[in-house]
């Protein structure tokens, strides 16, 4: 049975992480004897060999904390910047896991890190992961730990935003986190009442979100609240990162491939903050006062709700059962009301997306909500 256990926190932080962070060693401390160390700011912590004794005394009272003790990084092993250069750090992260005498890695993190995982894997370490991200994307899962926090957190400043919107009689567009899944803004939008809920799923046409404004205003509502993922595109745009995605896959020669991949990034840094735009395109073609909120990085900040410490206590005690039955190179999936553990290579690579007919998107729509199509 596994007695050395290894955890990383990697990617976007999110609350809930200190949760699962202690349900694990917890778990394996007091039900198992288990030996449990944490490794500093994701894999790089893996690479430079940087720990954290998970001793009861750390992992008293932090279930409410928001971030990760541990802290974390997008690193990759095979693609990490040391000084200067970009190395590839994987033989040095395998021996640093032998050098602990480590059973098991427990790596919890988003679609990159199920990715990453698999890699360490694939050189033969026990690996583990359970799946977190405010975006929610990561495949073959229901939910992820974090992403109930930054709903109720989105909600609230829509809750908000709607009084100030109504005194002033504006549209206020409020952007929320989701470059290429739009979940968060889904669900967010959805509960706090939006009357345009913008995804990446589904491009919009400008003339469509302006028609309902205009209806609004026809029935006596001055104001609208407009919830924008950050990575919601128009359809033209997203007809031409479309042609690009096909051209950097399929590209008849390197050459093809590389300009559209560079092209594609070049989009992607440009559209960040797309929605100054938008907001300032609502305020010349319904001629209603406009105004723009970024809730960026609030939405990952601070303390978890009920349900995410929940889940990341079923996730984290649950992951240590798994270690007890030798169930190593796979996720914990939330499907359903259960926790299935599912192979690395069914995750890694794959994301999970609002599927435009989506029972929620119809609800939405039947609520009158418009979604710019
Ligand atoms: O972790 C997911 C996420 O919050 C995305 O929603 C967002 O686009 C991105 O991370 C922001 O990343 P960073 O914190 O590195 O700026």
């Amino acid at each position: 049975m596994a007695q050395h256990i290894g955890i990383i926190t990697s990617g976007g932080d999110c609350p809930g992480l200190n949760a699962a962070i202690r349900a694990i060693g917890k778990g394996g401390q007091d039900a198992y004897g288990m030996r449990v160390v944490g490794f500093l700011n994701g894999f790089r912590g893996l690479a430079q060999d940087r720990t954290m004794e998970l001793d009861d005394r750390v992992l008293s009272g932090i279930m409410t904390y928001g971030g990760t003790i541990l802290g974390t990084s997008r690193d990759k092993p095979n693609r990490m910047t040391i000084g200067d250069r970009t190395r590839d750090m994987t033989d040095v992260i395998v021996d640093t896991y032998h050098r602990h005498h480590l059973d098991a890695l427990i790596c919890l993190g988003g679609a990159g890190t199920q990715k990453n995982a698999l890699l360490l894997k694939n050189t033969g370490l026990n690996v583990v992961t359970l799946p977190k991200t405010i975006d929610n994307d990561v495949a073959m899962t229901d939910t992820c730990i974090g992403f109930d926090t930054a709903v109720s957190i989105a909600t609230e400043a829509i809750d908000r935003l709607h009084s100030t919107a109504t005194s002033h009689n504006r549209i206020i567009v409020v952007e929320v986190m989701g470059h290429r899944a739009g979940w968060l803004a889904l669900e967010a939008g959805t509960a706090g009442g939006a009357d345009v809920i913008l995804i990446p799923e589904i491009p919009y046409r400008i003339e469509r979100i302006v028609q309902a404004i205009h209806d609004r205003t026809r029935k006596g509502k001055r104001f609208s609240i407009v919830v924008a993922a950050e990575g919601a595109m128009s359809m033209r745009d997203a007809k031409m990162v479309q042609k690009l995605a096909m051209k950097k896959n399929n590209g008849e020669n390197k050459q093809v491939r590389q300009n559209a991949s560079n092209q594609l990034s070049a989009f992607h840094e440009a559209h960040v903050g797309h929605t100054i735009q938008l907001t300032k395109q609502l305020e010349t073609l319904t001629g209603q006062e406009s105004r723009l909120t970024i809730l960026g990085h609030l939405q990952r900040g601070g303390t978890p709700s009920a349900a995410d410490r929940v889940l990341a206590t079923w996730l984290g005690t649950r992951c240590i059962r798994a270690l007890t039955e030798q169930q190593y190179g796979v996720m914990l999936a939330v499907q359903g009301k259960e926790i299935k553990l599912v192979p690395l290579e069914e995750v890694s690579g794959k994301k999970k997306f609002v599927p435009p007919d989506h029972p929620l998107v119809g609800s939405a729509r039947l609520v009158s909500t418009c979604f710019g199509d």
